[in-house]
């Protein structure tokens, strides 16, 4: 197909730094080819709300690149193939995928954008499956998607959590004390490695490695035995111990979206060190303020080369591809290829490897 095309994007499930720069790039680099372009507000549900799909023009995506969050507001409730319904008897989930399908087509869409994680982008493939011209785009500060060597929102996340960790240094330093910083990053541990080898932590904990307890004591003791008078123990809100479970602050029952939260580790981990060394903890859980925020340089031009990349695939007419970055070229793989699966830190990469060697402790 060529000429004018019409296109829309959303930004699905929860936020992550360079929303707004992807969402600017997707308009600009559209409207620059004579497109139309539509933003579709508060992720899936926006097809299900009234005025929930507006147009984009240039002025509307003037002076965002900069900001936080995401003009088109995200949401993680409006899985259209489980579409929450209240009836008499309780909530009940309902497919009502046919009617996004139907309203692209009275739009006369030629493609949807989706911006998302795990969750929103295996929307996605169904919705492709059914027939709707979609094309992904990777996001979510945990990284851990796969088929991209990054996504963005990443960078900012570990920036974010690196500086906070260098604060934590200070007041450590000075006090004497075991810090102790959970970080976000759910199953992964990518936030934790790099902002915890980045901010000098002594140990840092992740899902990939379970840890064991006693090991991380014996850190802890060695560098006291040593004269260091404190340590940084970095934890992913993830991370479990070898013979346990992780620690779940809402569980999916009790929680509104129907999400399990996570969350409470760091806590627990901090006093297994008070208990054991009488040492003075205390503990810093960073939660969203790694979501928040402006983005770094490297995710506001990674979210610009995305925006631009998957307005090329649309324009090529590849359907149910994601944009991709590999080895720091923007490329596409086939959203079947990545939906379902996560893209984890290796137990013995590199990585992990390098901080081994100059004396974190994973507790293993
Ligand atoms: O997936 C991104 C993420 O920030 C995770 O790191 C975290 O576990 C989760 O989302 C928090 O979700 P919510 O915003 O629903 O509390």
């Amino acid at each position: 197909m060529t000429g004018p095309r019409r296109v829309a994007v959303l930004t699905g499930g929860g936020d992550a730094p360079g929303l707004n720069a992807v969402v600017r790039a997707v308009a600009k680099s559209a409207i620059n080819k004579g497109w139309e372009v539509f933003g579709v507000e508060d992720g899936f549900e926006g097809f299900f709300t009234r005025n929930g799909i507006r147009t984009l023009s240039k002025d509307d995506v003037r002076g965002i690149l900069q900001t936080g969050g995401s003009i088109l507001r995200c949401s993680n409730r409006g899985d259209p193939f489980r579409f929450p319904k209240q009836t008499d008897s309780g909530w009940v989930r309902e497919d009502r995928s046919g009617e996004v399908i139907e309203k692209c087509q009275t739009l006369g869409l030629d493609g949807l954008v989706v911006i998302g994680g795990d969750g929103s982008l295996g929307i996605a493939y169904r919705l492709f499956e059914k027939g709707l011209p979609v094309v992904g785009i990777p996001k979510t500060i945990d990284n851990d998607v796969p088929g991209t060597d990054v996504t963005f929102g990443f960078n900012t996340a570990c920036q974010t959590a690196m500086e906070a960790i260098d604060r934590l240094h200070t007041t450590a330093a000075s006090h004497q004390r075991v810090m102790v910083i959970e970080v976000m990053g759910r199953d992964a541990g990518w936030i934790a490695l790099k902002a915890g080898v980045s901010g000098g932590g002594d140990v840092i904990l992740i899902p990939e490695i379970p840890f064991e307890p006693e090991e991380v004591v014996k850190k802890i003791a060695a560098r006291e035995a040593r004269g260091a008078r404190f340590s940084l123990v970095v934890v992913a809100e993830g991370a479990t111990p070898r013979s346990g479970e992780k620690t779940v602050a809402v569980t999916a029952e009790d929680s509104p979206t129907g999400f399990e939260r996570l969350g409470g580790i760091g806590e627990r981990v901090a006093r297994l060190l008070e208990t054991r060394l009488k040492v003075e903890c205390r503990v810093t859980v960073l939660g969203h303020v790694q979501r928040g925020g402006s983005p770094t340089t490297r995710d506001r031009m990674l979210g610009t080369r995305f925006g631009v990349g998957a307005v090329d695939l649309i324009e090529q007419g590849r359907f149910g591809h994601m944009v991709a970055l590999h080895n720091e070229s923007i490329t596409s793989v086939a959203l079947k290829d990545v939906v379902g699966k996560s893209k984890l830190v290796k137990p013995d990469g590199q990585e992990v490897r390098a901080a081994e060697a100059i004396g974190v402790g994973f507790g293993r």
